[in-house]
């Protein structure tokens, strides 16, 4: 029996609330899980916006391999050198060259190579290249690693499903990120690729994707202004574990939602 490599990929970590969920439940998750790596998008975990050094050296600190960001990456202008020197923290790969950062990183633990793939969707959002023409070119700078994990950031469920198939067969998982809600999608494909549409976010479930929830149904009830605040209520981890056993494909996806310790 070849070794079973285990990803947990944590959703977008929404402000402090989001932050101190992690933090709770993380390192029993490891043990209850048999998790290897973790990687967690983290567009969302300064305020609720992008990020800064701070907030992705508290990450790494909690033991994650490998931080992907969003269309908020350069919210923060502290992150932009941060970017160029940290290789473990990502930025969509199918950005302008000229962008700071990097769009693939490759990360080890006990032997087994795990390459890391960015994208983002263009409807909606801004990226400069079509993610499907941009993907060959990153797939290349990982294809000796031994499993592959493509994050595909986008606003619509279309531009994710086109690329789980476009890429069955050839990794080990593409997992969606950006709505911040779950989709209920998750399974592997039959080229042997994992795949759900969106992971969910892990952040205060009791706002609107982040949002407090006065401001956010004000906003959108009013068609005014609203100065958006990130709220704290019932917070959720939500991610996917991933195992795999043959390179680069996965065996099985199993959706990871749990709330904060001490609620019910
Ligand atoms: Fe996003
Ligand atoms: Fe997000």
């Amino acid at each position: 029996m070849p070794p079973i490599t285990s990803i947990l990929f944590i959703g977008d970590v929404v402000g402090r609330a989001g932050r101190r969920v992690l933090r709770a439940l993380l390192p029993d998750l490891r043990d209850e899980l048999g998790v290897g790596f973790v990687v967690a998008n983290g567009e969302n975990a300064a305020g609720g916006l992008g990020i800064t050094p701070k907030e992705a050296d508290e990450l790494f600190r909690l033991g994650i391999d490998a931080i992907t960001l969003g269309n908020h990456t350069y919210r923060h202008r502290e992150i932009w050198p941060y970017l160029a020197e940290e290789r473990r923290i990502v930025r969509p790969y199918n950005f302008l060259p000229a962008q700071p950062g990097r769009g693939t990183t490759i990360v080890e633990r006990d032997g087994v190579t795990l390459g890391i793939v960015y994208l983002s969707g263009r409807v909606h959002l801004q990226a400069a290249a079509p993610p499907l023409l941009a993907v060959d070119a990153a797939l290349a700078e990982v294809a000796r690693c031994d499993q592959i994990l493509v994050d595909m950031h986008a606003e619509v469920t279309s531009e994710k499903v086109a690329m789980g198939w476009h890429l069955d067969g050839r990794v080990t998982a593409v997992v969606g990120t950006h709505t911040h809600v779950p989709t209920a999608d998750d399974r592997v494909l039959p080229g042997g690729t994992a795949y759900i549409t969106d992971v969910g976010m892990t952040g205060p479930r009791g706002g609107v994707i982040g949002v407090k929830r006065e401001q956010a149904i004000e906003s959108l009830a009013t068609m005014m202004p609203v100065r958006f605040e990130t709220s704290t209520e019932d917070p959720w981890l939500m991610g996917v574990l991933i195992s795999a056993s043959q390179p680069p494909r996965a065996d099985a996806i199993a959706p990871v939602r749990r709330p904060a310790p001490g609620v019910t």
